[in-house]
């Protein structure tokens, strides 16, 4: 048996070592030591409070595991309510002017004032939460509810890495100082000497967004696709990663919640100590920012200070470009007054703070159904499976068509005619199904196979072991095949010949006027004249 008091400081030591290296891992995707070198930390923990109950606290993380389900949530009553963002739906330029303009007036600005200086975040797309740390320890994780009252999902929380247990200063994850490579903030001197880093309060309510990364979400959908294959009872695929976020967050047996790879951003502060009573004495909402990430909580790299109304067109435009990019689902940028004494002298508006506006982006997602899938036969003999939509409005177009690639991937995303489907159309990317809605699927909905046949010209059409794609052995019987051959003929480097384009060949074939290459040396006006 380990001598008590050895166990004790062994058992804090490990738990700050941990704490530290998930802060590395979750946060600052930067690991310090091999997965294998912290699990084996993590088990010597284990053992330690095992052989010693009295060792176990709430911040060590081991309590990331997931304990004993619930029969339902507590409720939890914000002690500074959560409030909701006006959203502006006015065109890009309009937007972010109508908010500087209303903010002036109801500061009672004149035009020969400087600029209000602003900070341009990401809007999130997941659920807002509450986390309350006590002396620096996570004691509670409320959702946002009807605002005022929201639910106890402290169990569920806790497994989420990237928030941290226990607030302990970090140093690292300050940018750099002077002009950021990305156009994003810079930092003067003044700042990094560390106006930032005060000590965490006796009470703090940190507010921000729990979500689900795009690639977690794909991997999550795919292990739910193969158990409801393997016949799994009550399993399920999800719409999107927030749905699938706040189906985790709700999840009353918190050891199913910790296999759900749940991320987080702050965005913000809700009930603090106040500077009178040692509490930390911010002057900005970008201070504030920075103060959380040194107390260990990821906040956005792309978050800015903005001067005026154009700095913040310019982020809308710019975020907009490189939403894509990202790894996570946004609907929005959020534009918040900088200076906390303007924020409160602006105040609120029922339930929305005037010193704060979001100003959204075009969904690239929808839900629509499918209504047929096709097979088409490109030039070189490849079907294709492409699903007919319901015309829907997505990304900024009408999509009807959605291309299934290939045999494989039909069957992975197993779309089926008449089912609800999820349609994404992000930036430039041709559109695509995600998934498919399980649970609304008509009763003997068939499954969708490639078919054997070609449907142009009806040879076999047939899959090599080693390929992905199914091929029409038509050749140039195929009138798919045909087009593309002619082309190729017809193409300047071959043969030359003037005007037997794309278009004109399509017509041809379609026509059955041209079968074989010698029809070409044929086509007289009265042919052609038909079309
Ligand atoms: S601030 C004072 N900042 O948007 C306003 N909210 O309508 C309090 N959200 O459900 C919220 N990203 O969860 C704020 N950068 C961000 C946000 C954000 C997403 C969500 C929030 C809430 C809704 C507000």
């Amino acid at each position: 048996m380990t001598n008590p008091n050895t166990a004790a400081s062994r058992a804090e030591q490990l738990r700050s070592q941990i704490n530290a290296h998930a802060h590395s891992y979750y946060v600052l995707d930067e690991p310090q030591i091999p997965d294998a070198e912290y699990d084996k930390l993590f088990a010597e923990l284990q053992a330690l409070e095992a052989a010693h109950p009295q060792l176990q606290s709430l911040d060590s993380p081991t309590q990331r595991v997931g304990g004993k389900a619930l029969a339902q949530f507590a409720s939890v009553r914000h002690k500074v309510p959560m409030l909701s963002i006006r959203t502006e739906t006015d065109t890009e330029a309009t937007g972010a002017q109508n908010f500087d303009t209303r903010v002036r007036k109801e500061l009672g600005l004149t035009d020969a004032d400087p600029a209000v200086e602003y900070v341009a975040e990401l809007k999130f797309d997941g659920l807002a939460m509450s986390l309350r740390y006590e002396n620096g320890v996570l004691v509670q994780a409320a959702t946002r509810g009807d605002g005022e009252t929201g639910e106890d999902v402290t169990q569920n929380v806790r497994t989420i890495g990237q928030i941290p247990l226990r607030l302990v200063p970090h140093t690292s994850p300050l940018p750099p100082a002077g002009e950021g490579a990305d156009g994003f903030d810079s930092l003067s001197l003044r700042e990094r000497a560390g106006v930032w880093a005060f000590p965490s309060p006796a009470t703090l309510d940190v507010r921000g967004e729990v979500y689900m990364r795009r690639d977690d979400f794909e991997a999550l959908n795919e292990k739910q696709r193969s158990k409801i294959n393997q016949g799994m009872k009550g399993e399920k695929t999800f719409v999107n990663p927030r749905n699938a976020a706040a189906g985790a967050v709700r999840q009353l047996d918190s050891s199913i919640a910790a296999q759900r790879p749940l991320s987080f951003f702050a965005y913000g502060l809700g009930e603090v100590t106040p500077a009178s009573e040692g509490g930390p004495d911010f002057k900005t909402h970008f201070d504030m920012l920075q103060t959380l990430k040194i107390w260990g909580f990821p906040v956005a790299a792309q978050t800015i200070r903005a001067q005026a109304a154009p700095e913040l067109i310019a982020y809308h435009q710019r975020i907009g470009q490189t939403r894509d990019e990202l790894p996570f689902d946004i609907d929005g940028v959020v534009y918040k007054v900088n200076s906390l004494a303007l924020q409160k002298q602006l105040g609120f508006v029922t339930r929305e703070p005037r010193w704060a506006v979001a100003h959204k982006y075009p969904a690239q997602e929808q839900l629509t159904t499918v209504l047929s899938i096709d097979v088409q036969v490109g030039r070189t003999g490849k079907l294709t499976p492409v699903a007919k939509l319901a015309p829907v409005f997505v990304g900024g177009v009408t999509v009807t068509n959605a291309t299934l690639h290939n045999e494989d991937e039909a069957r992975r995303k197993d779309v089926r005619v008449g089912d609800t489907v999820v349609v994404r159309r992000a930036g430039d990317v041709i559109p695509e199904v995600v998934s498919v809605l399980l649970d609304k699927r008509a009763p003997g909905a068939e499954v969708f196979t490639m078919p054997h046949i070609c449907p142009v010209c009806g040879s076999s059409a047939v899959r090599e072991d080693d390929e992905a794609d199914f091929r029409c052995t038509g050749g140039l019987f195929c009138g798919a095949q045909r087009k593309e051959a002619i082309l190729h003929f017809a193409h300047r480097r071959a043969v030359e010949v003037d005007g037997l384009g794309d278009k004109l060949v399509e017509q041809l074939v379609d026509a059955n006027i041209i079968r074989t290459l010698p029809d070409l040396y044929k086509l007289g006006l009265v042919a052609l004249s038909g079309l």
